[in-house]
């Protein structure tokens, strides 16, 4: 099985593209056809507080982080019907994919993408104002509709926190995979070994898991630095396992 040389890159599609039913849109913008990329992996994701901040991690601490957090979980855009929070996820796969995406999706801000990105994706978003309780403005948020990794070292680290190798048929995992001989648990932010009462399984023997993830959870075992934190690695295992709490 080749998979050198398979660039590959993670789109997400926002809960404001459900909302205004622009799924269908995106996808054919992203399509084969007028991209040359493929469909590697696709699914619906409840997203989780754990995954939100894996994902947004780079953006802990600043103004935006805590609306950016409850608007890729759906918060803002389903306030009242937690069911309908979700993103689509998505592997597209080929050559140059990282930089195609983002030369669809546009400049970040909505704003500059209507000005300098005329028919780019995001020249669709919007840009609101974030206020603190007070009322008075902290700053704007930017609603923008869709998400593409902006390096091959974000497309990876991406991918594999959203997808495991399973989700992905074995002709198109880009990155290296390795067999499980544990069990692994996770409880209260505790990676175990052994089931106890209220601990959620994660992985067990025989089961293919991103070498890097393996690597890291044998690190952790031996309570040394881990490449990849254990809230990474349990927020993929845990998607779409219970609801989330409204
Ligand atoms: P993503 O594809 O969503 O990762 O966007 P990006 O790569 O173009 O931007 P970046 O990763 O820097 O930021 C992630 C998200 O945080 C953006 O999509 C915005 O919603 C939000 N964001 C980033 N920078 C700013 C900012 O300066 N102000 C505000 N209000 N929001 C920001
Ligand atoms: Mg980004």
């Amino acid at each position: 099985m080749s998979t050198e040389a398979l660039e590959q890159t993670l789109v997400l599609i926002k809960p404001d593209a459900l909302k205004l039913s622009l799924t269908g849109y995106l996808l054919s913008q992203l399509s084969e056809f007028h991209t040359g990329l493929r469909l590697a992996a696709l699914k619906i994701v409840q997203v989780s507080e754990m995954l939100a901040s894996a994902h947004y991690a780079e953006h802990r601490g600043k103004f935006f982080y805590p609306p950016l957090i409850d608007y890729i979980r759906g918060k803002l855009h389903y306030p009242n019907e937690p069911g309908r929070r979700r993103v689509v996820a998505i592997v597209y796969s080929g050559p140059d994919a990282v930089k195609v995406i983002r030369r669809i999706a546009g400049p970040t801000s909505p704003h500059v993408a209507r000005d300098a990105a005329p028919g780019t994706v995001r020249a669709l978003g919007t840009v609101v104002p974030v206020k603190e309780a007070s009322g008075a403005v902290l700053g704007e948020r930017m609603d923008n509709l869709i998400h593409a990794s902006a390096t091959l070292e974000e497309a990876e680290r991406e991918i594999k926190l959203w997808f495991e190798p399973r989700d992905i048929m074995p002709y198109m995992r880009a990155y290296e995979t390795a067999t499980c001989e544990e069990h692994y648990y996770y409880k209260d932010g505790a990676l175990l070994l052994e089931h106890t009462p209220g601990s959620i399984g994660l992985l067990a023997p025989g089961v293919k898991a991103w070498a890097s993830d393996l690597a890291a959870l044998r690190a952790l075992t031996r309570g040394e630095p881990a490449s990849t934190p254990l809230d990474s690695i349990a927020a993929k295992y845990l998607i779409n396992r219970e609801p989330e709490p409204a």
